[in-house]
């Protein structure tokens, strides 16, 4: 009992060292451990989901693997609840958040985005034969959304009713059985995991033809981080200039927005 004790001990303060010296990433440390440590919520297509193999892959996969290599490093990728990121990359878990995360002015406040790479929009998608048509029709109905997201916090800043999950998976479902009347969801994982469901049998969704709100998207890095998110910003630009971004999209068959147009 006593080795046991001694032993959960060691391995507890072998954590709370690990803890101690995890620190947000800056473009030496990146460089001299050769990896980017990326966390992701991989319940997200077209830009990060699951392969049959527990890989992830998506447009942000790609991506991330073009600015590591430019970087000259490898990247390794770590599955994470999306409402626990961006706090793992603030306190140095992570080196960086990639997971569609929309740049906002509260979450600025918190942590360092780099410049962003494409625009998106938050959807609402309803079961078929619903009566909801538009954003007007939401008032005193329930709303699904994923935890920690820019949904979420649109839903409750203008008080809609909002039940939130931690998985995007979790808030499709509750549209699909009726726990609530709609979902919102950014646009182009709306299409593909709308797509996914109507293409088995089955209640069928729609994804309703007019948008909450626009967001351009971008990585999320500590404070810290300035002379990394320095570096990178040159990257994405050129990626972005040079077409290979649009190209991803291509890849993964969903339409590109140039975040320019936001401007
Ligand atoms: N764009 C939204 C946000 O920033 C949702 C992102 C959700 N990402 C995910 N991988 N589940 O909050």
């Amino acid at each position: 009992m006593k080795k046991v004790l001694s032993l959960v001990l060691c391995m507890m303060m072998v954590l709370f060292a690990a803890a101690a010296f995890a620190a947000p990433a800056t473009l030496e440390s990146v460089k001299a451990k050769g990896e980017l440590v990326i966390a992701t919520s991989p319940d997200f297509p077209p830009f990060e989901s699951l392969s049959g193999d527990g890989s992830v892959t998506g447009i942000e996969m790609d991506l991330a693997a073009a600015v590591a290599e430019k970087l000259g490093v490898k990247m390794k990728v770590e599955q994470v609840n999306f409402d626990s990121i961006l706090l793992g990359v603030m306190n140095g878990s992570y080196d960086v958040g990639i997971s569609g995360f929309s740049v906002t002015e509260e979450r600025k406040k918190n942590v360092l985005f780099t410049n962003p790479y494409c625009l998106a929009a938050q959807a609402i998608v309803v079961a078929e034969g619903s009566p909801i048509t538009g954003k007007a029709d939401l008032a005193d109905k329930l709303i699904s959304v994923q935890t920690g997201t820019t949904a979420e916090v649109y839903c409750m800043q203008n008080n809609y009713q909002t039940e939130s999950y931690t998985s995007n998976v979790d808030a499709e479902l509750a549209v699909l059985s009726g726990t609530v009347d709609a979902w919102v969801i950014d646009d182009l994982t709306a299409a593909e995991m709308v797509a996914t469901n109507n293409a088995k049998d089955g209640k069928k969704l729609v994804i309703l033809p007019e948008a909450m709100t626009t967001e351009p998207y971008a990585f999320a890095f500590a404070k810290e981080s300035g002379d990394l998110v320095e570096t990178i910003n040159g990257y994405i630009d050129e990626l972005v200039k040079d077409g290979t971004v649009a190209g991803l999209f291509a890849k993964y068959n969903a339409p590109y927005t140039s975040p320019e147009t936001a401007k």
